[in-house]
Parts: structure tokens; sequence; C-alpha cells
């Protein structure tokens, strides 16, 4: 089959090199899935560099979200059989035509949804899910701030806040992200390149500020500018690239609550509410209030992974970017 194989820690995900390899040999708890789409993230630029958290084993295969039809079922899980549509995650491995994962790593796709939407399903949705209703407990009719509202966590909040009956004003880079925004439901758009968007937040709610913040980018001091009495601050990761310090007055004058949201942890700490997480996104889902949005144009070739992860880079994109290894995989 074709992957991408890399072999030492590459300058840049550019010098990525896709070759022929053998398809896995899945083990008794795991499937064979053949893969359609692969859902491109960030940290695949750190990880082919060596600058990420998880420093794998030469050689592999990076990709950590994907999406395709089973091909062999595992022997230890009754759950999947040949043929199913799934979704899943693993560490490493997704940039390939095929993958071997724990069955216990994926979920069937909700029929509302197409494979390019569900490679992008398994990290966002339940994080914001997590953030908004485990972390803030975000309430019908408050206000809502979702940061990077038109990336892959944030696109996934602002449908998931309005789902929840809130107002959400939706906070980009640049305006051209304005109609992405509107289009899942933002009732208003802010540029945080303004200097004066925390104003702007003001006049949107009377003066009153929002009541939770939703940031994904590190904008949290910044944000404290315009939080109500009692607002949730949630921190669910550093996309600018700095890891705040925040004043601490500056949380107890409102009476604020910060908090953190590490959905991958929960598998560790409280596996017992994914089950919960998972089967409201799955209601959501199948009742149409979300879905993900796919950016175009989609990638199609493994050897375009690259473009893909360069336009991640440069912050062209918006919701998930998906790239599909093959039209016509190798064959078993
Ligand atoms: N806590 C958790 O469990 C968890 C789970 C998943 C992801 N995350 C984290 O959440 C963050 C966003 O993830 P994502 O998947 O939504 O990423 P994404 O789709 O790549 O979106 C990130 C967005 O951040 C914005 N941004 C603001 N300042 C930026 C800068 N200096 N450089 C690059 N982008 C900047 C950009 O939007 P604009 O151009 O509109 O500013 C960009 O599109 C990442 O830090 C990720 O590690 C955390």
């Amino acid at each position: 089959m074709r992957a991408i194989v890399v072999k030492n820690w590459l300058k840049d995900p550019s010098d990525m090199e896709v070759k022929d390899i053998p398809v896995p040999k899945p083990k008794e708890n795991e499937l064979l899935v053949r893969v359609d789409s692969t859902g491109a993230n960030f940290f695949d630029i750190l990880l082919v560099q060596g600058k990420y958290q998880i420093k794998p084993q030469f050689p592999f295969t990076p990709g950590a979200e994907f999406s395709g039809t089973v091909v062999r079922v595992s022997r230890s899980d009754p759950r999947f059989k040949t043929g199913d549509r799934v979704f899943g995650s693993n560490p490493i491995g997704a940039y390939a035509e095929y993958i071997a994962v724990p069955s216990k790593q994926c979920f069937h796709i909700p029929s509302t949804l197409g494979f390019e939407q569900a490679a992008g399903l398994y990290i966002t949705y339940p994080t914001s899910y997590a953030g908004l209703v485990l972390r803030a407990n975000v309430q019908a009719n408050e206000w809502v701030l979702v940061h990077a509202a038109a990336g892959g966590v944030g696109i996934a909040a602002v449908q998931i806040a309005k789902t929840l009956g809130a107002k959400v004003i939706a906070a980009v880079g640049s305006e051209g992200k304005f109609d992405i925004c509107k289009a899942q439901g933002a009732d208003h758009c802010i540029n945080y390149r303004d200097n004066d968007w925390t104003s702007k937040v003001l006049a949107l709610t009377d003066n009153k500020g929002v009541n939770v913040v939703y940031d994904p980018v590190g904008l949290v001091e910044k944000s404290l500018k315009c939080v109500a009495w009692n607002a949730r601050v949630v921190v669910v990761g550093f996309a600018a690239g700095t890891i705040e310090r925040i004043a601490a007055n500056r949380i107890l004058l409102k009476n604020v609550s910060v908090t953190g949201v590490h959905w991958g942890a929960y598998v560790r700490n409280e596996p017992e509410r994914i089950p919960e997480v998972w089967k409201a996104l799955f209601e959501m889902a199948e009742n149409g209030k979300i879905a993900p949005v796919v950016y175009e144009p989609i990638f199609y070739g493994l050897d375009k992974a690259k473009d893909a992860l360069k336009a991640i880079a440069n912050r062209e994109t918006y919701g998930k970017v998906v790239v599909k290894p093959a039209d016509t995989p190798s064959k078993l």
C-alpha cells in the first residue's frame, strides 16, 4: 500500500515522502480500515519534525484521524463487521491507504455524515462539547465568545453552543472567515486582530460582557476585559504559540472561573464521561444539529498531504482539512 513514511526528523513537512509499504497486520483487538479520508492537524507538522510530545520510532507513518471502511474485523469486538463505515483516531498511521487500529478507538459514522466530514469528528467535537458542557455548563440564552471560531475546535464549539441555545460571538483573525462562522449559526463575528475587539464584544452584549469564553488561541488575558459577572473561561489551546500568565486580580474582580479542558486525558482520568459525551454528540449529529465543515479544496492523494499541512501552517484553512489517500486503494 501507499503511505507517508518518515525515516528521520524532517526539516519541514514538504520533505514528507510517499512509499510502498506492506499493509499493516491487525492484532486481535484491532480493525483493519481502508482509509477514505485522513483528518490533517497542526500537530502533524510538529510530529514529523520531532517537536511534538509523541516521538514515534522510525520509520513511522504520521496521521492521527481517519474515516473509512472496515476490511478486517477484530475477533474480540463484535460491534463491527466488514463494510462498516467507521471513523477513529490513533497516534500515528492515518496518512496511508490502510490503518490497523484498536477497535475501541473507532465509532460507526452517523448516517447523516459523509466520510470527509467524519474524518474530523474524533478530536474536535468531543473537545468542544466537554469544554462547553462539562467545564463551562453553558445555558440557553447565555453569551458565548468562541475564539478561532472558523478552526477545527472553533466551528464545533459554535455549532454546539448554538444547539445548547446560547448566543454566539465568533472571533477570528480575518474578515474573510465571517461568512463561514455565520453559516454555522454565529450571531455576530469580530476580528481579534482589531485592537478594540473587546469593546465590540461589550457593545454587542449591552456592556454586560460574555458569560463564557472558549479559547483555543491564548486570549484569556484580553478576554477578561469583556466578560460578565460569574463568567467561565475555558482554556482549550495555544494556537498563537504563547502560554499566557494571568493577573489573578482580574479573575477575582468579576467572580470569574478559569477552567481547562483536555479531552485526550479523559480516557485516563474520567473514562465514564466519554460515552456520555459521544451519546450527546451522536444525537446532535443524527438530528442535523452538528455537521463537521470540510475545508475546500480537499487534498487528493498522499503526495498532497504536504500542501494540506502548508495551508494549515499558513492559517489559510477553516473547519477540517482532509486528505484522500487514494481513489483506488492497493489490493489486499
Ligand atoms: N484541549 C484539548 O483537548 C484540545 C483538543 C483539540 C485541539 N486543541 C488545541 O486547540 C487549538 C486549535 O486546534 P484546531 O484543531 O481548531 O486548529 P486549527 O483548525 O488549525 O485552527 C487554529 C486556528 O487558530 C487561529 N490562530 C490564532 N492565532 C494563530 C497563530 N498565531 N497561528 C496559527 N493559528 C492561529 C487561526 O484562525 P484565525 O486565522 O481565524 O485566527 C487558526 O485557523 C490548538 O492549539 C490545539 O492544540 C486542544
